[in-house]
């Protein structure tokens, strides 16, 4: 008898290519050392992980880690995450995390930015309906692109709380320290059913210093 394929879409099947199963998939951009990446995969093997991490050396520690650590929920790919997430088909993955992007302060570094109105159209076009895109970083011009742009594209700040991250990123932990204010927020395509009835939005916020 033939299978229901009602259900499978290009999206399932590209990730599955990918992972070998189906499953919801989590894209962190930029995991640098790992920490958030390689705790939430081996909390929640239900859920496939995918990092978009530029640096190659980074990239292949990060593998390394995780060949020793046997967690066969997660993939590495080395690549500018603005190529990759092109790549990527509609509405096929539950969240992104981009924690503390790099600022790139020289004007000659802009272009190498990775906030743009392009990149955020990207991640709104590939979030299913509901899913969310996670950001914190500890530069304030960083975090009023990063909303302008995610609002921009059709993705709201919400104003639920920000679940707090099990394990601090390497950056994280680095700015706890240095007591420097945090700006993280949650944004969130809206489903069908709540675009209606969305809620205003908050602007921001800070954790506090003492969050470890
Ligand atoms: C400031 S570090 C933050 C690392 C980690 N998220 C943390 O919070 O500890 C930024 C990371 O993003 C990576 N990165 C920079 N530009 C990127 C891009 N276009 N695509 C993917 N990764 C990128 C860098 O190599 C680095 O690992």
């Amino acid at each position: 008898m033939a299978g229901d394929y009602s259900q499978v879409t290009m999206g399932t099947e590209f990730w599955a290519a990918i992972f070998g199963r189906s499953a919801p998939v989590e894209v962190e951009i930029g995991p640098g050392t790992g920490t958030f990446l390689l705790s939430e995969a081996a909390a929640r093997g239900e859920t496939n992980f995918y990092a978009i991490e530029a640096s190659r050396s980074r990239a292949e520690r990060l593998t390394a880690l995780i060949e020793k650590r046997d967690l066969r929920n997660v993939r590495v790919v080395h690549a500018p995450a603005q190529c990759v997430v092109r790549l990527i088909p509609d509405a096929s993955v539950t969240a992104y995390h981009v924690y503390f992007p790099d600022p790139w302060w020289k004007r000659r570094h802009h272009k190498r930015r990775l906030f743009t109105p392009g990149f955020t159209r990207e991640l709104a076009r590939t979030l299913v309906p509901g899913g969310r895109v996670y950001v914190a970083t500890d530069v304030l011009f960083v975090w009023d692109q990063i909303q302008e742009y995610l609002e921009g594209s059709g993705l709201p700040l919400s104003t639920l709380p920000v679940p707090p991250r099990a394990t601090p990123t390497a950056f994280e932990r680095k700015g706890l320290r240095r007591g420097v204010p945090i700006w993280e927020g949650t944004f969130v395509r809206p489903s069908a059913a709540s675009a209606a009835t969305q809620a205003p939005m908050e602007s921001w916020h800070t954790v506090a210093a003492d969050r470890t």
